[in-house]
């Protein structure tokens, strides 16, 4: 097998705009016991912008906000709302990295830069990819401080307590209808990526909506996207409806990875996160469709988390509804007992509840 140009060790971080920083961080410690790092800042030095690092496990998320209109960060905010506007990956050769993906076809965004502070130097590189979305690959091998140059350490007042969150799972873009391969090859072409799965609208359809997606991933599994785009239906998939909302393509959900699923949705819940509802008859044909699985039927069930089986086990999913008042980005919480797929079989459970939920904003 060639080796791999583009070694890749895991995401790094997700950064969002969103249009008050300071209160989303609050709501991700309060709600999602994420716990704040690192702070950059008018009080740091940095005039145009407000940006909070929250930890759990090893996630990584970025808030940031702009001070001024006149901002990259102020327009993503109008054209998008609150969303994802750079998946951070973790290298050991930012700028090796940036040069292969270059020479086979990216677009550059940054081009290889050190940043340094006493704690030591990072390198960084980016480039484009669908939508307004950036690829930042961080070299940080000869960096000791909380996050980057340019953050302070940071601690918060509010209390934060885990939920049991640990890693990236993967990353979801939704593509404009027909854009799909060309997003695909993108991967393939210019990071080295394999498609790993393809969904068709046999797999994913209900009677409105229907949509198709190909899973890509690098060579050691680290780093998996799926690709979205939507597919004829009768009435508007809620593809479209991101696309509509979103004013483009961008990161629909982000799935976070959990070993106890069961405690991890019961302290969401608990703390006023929101989950797609999945209807009672969802329960009534599973267990014949995944068999048996270690956690309690009944407790699965009260939480509405979704189950899936494939070749290698099952898993446990649950996706939340949109957090932000335009129907885009969302998360997933998912906890794999062997399974290495998507949750296919629940897709079509799944678009049903969402199809309800779009019923309801009136954009079906
Ligand atoms: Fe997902």
């Amino acid at each position: 097998m060639a080796e791999d140009f583009l070694p890749l060790n895991g995401t790094d971080h997700v950064e969002l705009y969103v249009g008050n920083a300071k209160q989303s961080a609050y709501y991700y410690q309060m709600a999602w016991g994420y716990e704040l790092i690192a702070y950059s800042g008018p009080e740091t030095g940095v005039r145009d912008r407000a940006s909070y690092v929250l930890q759990q496990g090893k996630i990584r998320l970025v808030l940031t906000s702009a001070m001024h209109p006149d901002s990259e960060i102020t327009r993503h905010v109008a054209q998008h709302g609150d969303g994802v506007k750079f998946l951070a990956i973790w290298v050991d050769d930012a700028e090796k990295s940036f040069y292969e993906t270059m020479s086979r076809g990216a677009k550059a965004h940054t081009q290889p830069t050190v940043m340094s502070d006493q704690f030591g130097e990072v390198k960084i590189s980016a480039i484009h990819t669908y939508g307004d979305t950036v690829h930042k690959f961080v070299e940080r091998k000869n960096y000791k401080g909380a996050f980057l140059p340019g953050y302070s350490p940071a601690k918060s007042s509010v209390k934060t307590t885990s939920v049991g969150l640990k890693h990236v799972d993967h990353c979801v873009g939704n593509v404009e209808l027909g854009r799909m391969n060309e997003w695909v090859k993108f991967y393939e072409d210019v990071m080295g990526f394999k498609l790993l799965i393809t969904f068709d609208d046999s797999d994913i359809s209900t009677e409105y909506s229907a949509l198709m997606s190909k899973v890509v991933s690098n060579g050691n599994g680290y780093i998996k996207f799926p690709i979205n785009e939507p597919a004829d239906g009768k009435r508007k998939s809620q593809i479209e409806e991101y696309i509509e909302f979103y004013h483009g393509a961008g990161v629909q959900h982000v799935a976070i990875a959990t070993d106890d699923i069961i405690t991890t949705v019961t302290e969401l819940r608990n703390r006023g996160v929101e989950f797609l509802h999945v209807p009672e008859v969802y329960y009534e044909e599973v267990w014949d469709r995944v068999g048996k699985i270690n956690e309690d039927v009944a407790t699965i069930k009260k939480l509405n988390i979704l189950v899936d089986r494939d070749d290698e086990g099952y898993l446990l999913q649950l996706f939340t509804k949109p957090v932000q008042d335009r129907p885009t980005v969302f998360f997933e919480i998912i906890q794999r007992c062997g399974a290495k797929s998507f949750g296919k079989g629940n897709f079509k459970a799944l678009f049903e509840a969402i199809e309800r939920e779009q019923a309801l904003r009136g954009n079906l």
